[in-house]
């Protein structure tokens, strides 16, 4: 009698634990997910160093750019491989890794290329088209361009 309750005892304690446990185990996985960097999600450094990479290889000769003498005259001037380092270390930091980015001010580094809106569209389609290129999903996309787009009042002097 008494071991036949106690195998019930068992049986319900199984099924409040299937019930209830695994939901809550489910729970904290979903959790887990919507809280990891952007940095973690996009992969870390190597993906994003590759990201930056493309980026700079196609924004730097890029002719509706370089229709700005001052953007041509910076883009002959400073090295790409300068241009990729800091941004990767920038990207990698406002997504939450473990870089510091110590390049200049966003303000100080492009205030004498009068970089205007017609720019700043053309290097944003450039952008996503990068980011498609090498599939990074739809959310991770958004977040990338909130960051890009956080610095646009510093970057972009004329109407
Ligand atoms: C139309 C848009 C942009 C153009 C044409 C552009 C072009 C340039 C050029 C030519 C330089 C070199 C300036 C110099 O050393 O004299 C530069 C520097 C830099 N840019 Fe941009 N840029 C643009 C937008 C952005 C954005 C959106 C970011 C990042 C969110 C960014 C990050 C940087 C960084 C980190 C540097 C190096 C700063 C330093 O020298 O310490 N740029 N950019």
């Amino acid at each position: 009698m008494f071991t036949r309750s106690l195998n019930h005892f068992y049986a319900l304690a199984l099924i409040t634990f299937a019930l209830f446990g695994y939901h809550t185990v489910l729970a904290q996985d979903t959790t887990e997910q919507t809280q990891q960097s952007l940095y973690l999600r996009l992969g870390g450094l190597a993906p994003i160093s590759v990201v930056v990479n493309d980026f700079i290889d196609i924004l730097v000769p890029d002719a509706v750019l370089n229709a700005n003498p001052a953007i041509d005259a910076a883009r002959k001037r400073v090295p790409p491989a300068y241009l990729k380092y800091h941004v990767t270390a920038m990207v990698c930091q406002a997504s939450g890794g473990p870089c510091l980015y110590q390049g200049r001010g966003m303000k100080e580094a492009h205030i004498s290329l009068n970089i205007t809106e017609l720019e700043w569209n053309r290097m944003t389609t450039l952008f996503k088209e990068v980011l498609a290129q090498h599939k990074v999903p739809e959310k991770e996309t958004q977040e990338l361009l909130e960051i890009i787009g956080s610095t646009k009042a510093d970057i972009v002097a004329a109407p």
